[in-house]
């Protein structure tokens, strides 16, 4: 399994766990290829009901490394691409518990779990323009029509794991067959909306991250001083 992911099952329920505490659980190349195969594998496990996907309950994710971004090919289909579309396409429940940042992807692959628990102190950020980039993920479709519906309850901090673990068992416990079918006639209005705004919003993403923009946000972030977007 891939270096900072942690995989397990347990009463039927596969849990994904971002494991990379010292860089805030920010998302490599390596880490969204484990999430794939970890979505692939819970799809084809027929002992598998429902994905349950955490971060600790400090953080969540800052979000794609920004190393990464900056080492971004030109024309390369990049991973979190395909991570998107694997988790857009998952049959099973997809569940998310949130505690502390939840950054760029960190909050857009939110709005394609079934159902997303939060701590108090979860901070949900989209900074897509402050780097110089735009939406992703179906984002600039699926937010303005789910408002503020992204999380379905917060619950006290120490206590996040625990309450989605219960509900995911819950929702492992019910029928297989009756929950996928649901779960597909729920998204099949939005469905052809979300490829569409994928499609567009990836190829934007992809030639703005090339771009002197983004350039400059990254090389800021990583000298820990303000961007200066004044020359462009
Ligand atoms: N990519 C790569 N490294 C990251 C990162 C990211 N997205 N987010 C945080 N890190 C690293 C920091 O560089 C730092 O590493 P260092 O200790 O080796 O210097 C470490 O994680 C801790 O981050 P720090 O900024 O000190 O923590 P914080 O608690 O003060 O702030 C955040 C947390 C998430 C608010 C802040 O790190 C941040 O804004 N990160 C960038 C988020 C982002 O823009 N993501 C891309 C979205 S598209």
């Amino acid at each position: 399994m891939a270096e900072h992911i942690v995989v397990s099952a347990q009463d039927r329920i596969l849990t994904l766990r971002l494991d990379r505490p010292e860089k805030k659980n920010a998302l490599t190349r390596g880490m969204y290829l484990g999430m794939i195969e970890a979505l692939k594998q819970a799809e084809a496990d027929s002992n598998v009901r429902v994905v349950l996907i955490t971060g600790t309950e400090m953080c969540f994710t800052a979000g794609n490394d920004l190393m990464d971004f900056a080492n971004a090919k030109p024309g390369e289909t990049s991973p979190a691409i395909l991570y998107l579309q694997t988790l857009a396409a998952a049959q099973k429940p997809v569940m998310a518990a949130v505690g502390g940042v939840a950054v760029g992807i960190g909050t857009t692959m939110l709005l394609h779990c079934d159902l997303v628990y939060a701590a108090p102190d979860a901070r949900f950020q989209l900074p897509f323009v402050n780097l110089g980039l735009c939406p992703e993920a179906g984002s600039s479709a699926l937010l303005a029509a789910r408002e503020l519906g992204i999380v379905n309850a917060v619950v006290a901090g120490n206590e996040l794991l625990s309450a989605a673990a219960a509900k995911a068992r819950q929702l492992a416990e019910k029928p297989p067959s009756a929950l996928r079918t649901t779960k597909a006639l729920l998204k099949r209005g939005s469905a052809a909306i979300i490829a569409d705004a994928m499609t567009k919003e990836t190829e934007q993403f992809a030639a703005l991250l090339q771009g002197p923009e983004a350039r400059e946000a990254m090389m800021a972030f990583m000298q820990r001083r303000k961007a200066d977007f004044s020359q462009f």
